[in-house]
This record gives structure tokens, sequence and C-alpha cells, in this order.
């Protein structure tokens, strides 16, 4: 008996240890990719085709750095990122950085035209406030909370991710649970607590309409704006309408875990573990845990991975294990799925331009994005180490003090 228990002991230790090895390495790694980017980015803006681009997003076919214009959704993750590098080195080089390229998403503020604002301005600027409370980045905030608010029907009782649509005229995706970051953290700030009232009524329609019995979600719920009936459920980024998008299984689990940091609403804790088991328990998970682009994809074993998937359900894992009675089996989730990317999802030193992450799919169906880097990857990629670190340090996930 004394035994298994120490060999028990013994395991839980290499278990913690190899984990704190892993941020302890993955993060310098990190940073050096990042400043192998950095020196990219001047270059790869002269040779845009597009106007005024700001931050990386992907690589092309011929491995060159894809940079994107403020209003692309993924602009705001790589001044994210930079947030990230500061908060875990203390290195003003990284904190310069970040305000830098997060001074270039400000304007997407005022964007009334897409769900979209809240990655943008939260991921950007809400890590910015988070670690600096600088008052400016808090009226940011608070008008993109405003800015976001317009996007919400009461009838329907949801914010709408996008506009014309002619096939869908009031388009609702699972991806938009983690624009309600932003409203929470917005309420906070402000006192208005309208923005918080649409947050917690948007959550409550999509845990209605969204999920399945077995708490797998549909991407894309179109609503009738003007009985709030929900009228179509499809897919958009999936491989069918009635699959498990990996991307969305992931933006559903850190949605509602996010939501019940902010409310303490038993409900949204039930919905995150429910959405946890599916992913779990789901046979076509594979043994390194790094989803294929769709749970159900038709060529598995053969289909390609989404190694984003993984580093935002590692990363909602983290938090949902401190909240959990399942924590421990959360937490094991969550190291395995950041211990797998961190050993064979990695770029090569010094190459693809600086990403830190390989083999993520963007939009499988429209045959864009397939098997490569993409920044929102790296984010919460970097985001789960961080909150790997965090938990063996015996500290919260998540830190609201000044960082100098
Ligand atoms: N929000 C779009 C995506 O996850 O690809």
């Amino acid at each position: 008996m004394k035994k298994i228990h120490l060999t028990l002991a013994l395991g839980m230790l290499v278990t913690a240890a190899s984990a704190q090895h892993n941020a302890k390495k993955a993060i310098p790694f990190a940073e050096k990719q990042t400043d192998v980017m950095l020196k990219a980015i001047p270059q790869a803006k002269e040779k845009a085709t597009k106007p005024n681009v700001v931050s990386p997003r992907t690589l092309n076919a011929a491995g060159e750095l894809v940079m994107i214009p403020s209003r692309d959704w993924v602009s705001g993750f790589f001044p994210g990122e930079l947030w990230y590098l500061f908060e875990y080195t203390h290195d003003q080089k990284w904190k310069d950085a970040a305000k830098t390229y997060t001074a270039f998403i400000e304007p997407e503020q005022f964007d009334k035209g897409t769900h979209d604002v809240g990655f943008k301005i939260y991921c950007s600027v809400g890590n910015g406030y988070r670690l600096t409370k600088d008052a400016h980045y808090k009226d940011v905030i608070i008008q993109a909370a405003k800015t976001l608010s317009t996007r919400f029907n009461p009838k329907v009782g949801a914010i709408k991710s996008w506009d014309g649509r002619k096939e869908w005229p009031y388009p609702v995706i699972i991806d938009n649970m983690m624009n309600l970051e932003l409203l929470f953290e917005a309420s906070k700030l402000s006192g208005d607590t309208s923005f918080r009232n649409i947050a917690i009524k948007h959550a409550n329609t999509t845990m209605k309409n969204h999920f399945r019995p077995d708490f797998s979600s549909y991407h894309v719920i179109d609503y009738d704006p003007e009985t709030g009936a929900a009228v179509h459920k499809q897919t958009h980024q999936g491989y069918a309408d009635a699959s498990a998008w990996a991307r969305g299984q992931g933006w559903g689990l850190y949605g509602y875990t996010l939501c019940y940091r902010e409310t303490k609403d038993l409900r949204y804790l039930k919905q995150a573990e429910a959405i946890a088991k599916f992913i779990m328990t789901n046979p076509n998970m594979p043994a390194d845990k790094v989803p294929y682009w769709d749970f159900n994809a038709p060529d598995i074993p053969n289909a390609p991975r989404d190694a984003s998937a993984a580093a935002i359900m590692a990363s909602a894992f983290y938090e949902l294990s401190t909240y959990s009675k399942n924590g421990k089996q959360y937490r094991k989730m969550a190291d395995e799925m950041t211990n797998s990317l961190s050993k064979n999802y990695q770029a090569k030193p010094g190459e693809s331009q600086g990403f830190i992450l390989l083999h993520s799919t963007g939009h499988k169906p429209a045959n864009s994005e397939i098997d490569v880097p993409i920044s929102y990857a790296d984010y919460y990629y970097l985001e789960a180490l961080l909150r790997q670190d965090r938990l063996e340090k015996g500290k919260p996930v998540l830190t609201w003090q000044i960082v100098n």
C-alpha cells in the first residue's frame, strides 16, 4: 500500500515538474520566435497587397507572412501575445511592443459592423488594461462595449454576429460567446450594468438554442429578428450542419467557463462541464489530444488537425479546473493538450516567420488556411502556458495586478 502511494506521489511530482518545465522552456522559445516575427513584419507590410495592414495572421503558400488590417477579426491576437510575453517576463521590451501594436487596433472600438469588436479589442486593449490599468485603455474598452451592445436585439436575446448574409438574416455563431468577456469587464469599469445584462441574456439564449442533447454545438443559429425564433441551425466553418466543428466546441467551453467566472451562476458551470465531457469522451479525440478540425470529419484519422482548437480548449480547461469538482481531470487534460502542442506542434526555431505553433485549420470548407500557423493559436497557447505556470505556483489562473 505504502509503495503504491509513493509511486502515485512520485508520478504526480513528475507530472507537475514536467508541466512547469513546459512553460519554462516554451515561453522563452515563444520570445525568440516573436523576435523573428517583429523583424519580419516591416518587410511584410511593404509587400502587402491590402492597405493599412497592422498585424500578422498566417503564412501564405509561399511561406510569407500574411498581414491584415485592424478590421480583420484576427487583428487583436498578436498584440495580445505581446502582452502575455510581458506578463510572464516583465521585460519592458515586450510592453513597448505591446503598446505599439495595441494602438493599431484601437479604431475598432467604433466598428458597429461585426461582433468581432470583442475579440479585437479585448485580446489587445483588454490585456493591456489588465496589466497596466492605463485609463485610456479603460475608455476604449467601455466604448467597444457600447459598440458591441448596438448589435443586441432584445427580441432575439442575442448579439448578431455577421451582417449582410442573404441566407441568414440574424446569424449568431458559437464564437460570439468569447465577446462576452468585454461586456462583463466594461460593466465593472463603468458601473453600467446594461453590458453585463446583455452578456447574460446572450449566454442564456445560446445555451437554449446552440446545443444538442450531447452538448456539442451548432456553429450558426439564424434567428427571425421579428419573433426571436431560431430558424436555421447550420454550419459555416464545420464539416456539416450536424457536426461538431472543433474550434467551435472550444469557443463554447471557454465561453461558459468565463460566464461562470463573472456570474457564479451554476448553470454556466454545468454547461461548461457538459461541453468538457463531450470533448474529453469523444471517440474521435486523438491520443495526443489535439483535435481534428471537426470531430466528425469524414477522413479521420487522416483529417487535418486544429492546433488552435487545442490551445483554446487547454486554456479553458485550466480555468475550469479551478471551479469544478472535476478539476483534477480538467487540469490533466489541459496539461496533455499543452504538452502535446509544445512537443510536436511548435515551429522549428527561427522558422515559419516567427509563428509559434504549426498545424491549425482556419476554414476547411472554404479550402482556406489548412494546416498552417495562425496567430489565434499562438495567442491561446501562450495564455494556456501562463495559466499552467500560475497553477503550478499555486496562483489563480488570471491576475489583474499591474505588472512592472
Ligand atoms: N471566429 C472565427 C473562427 O473561429 O474561425
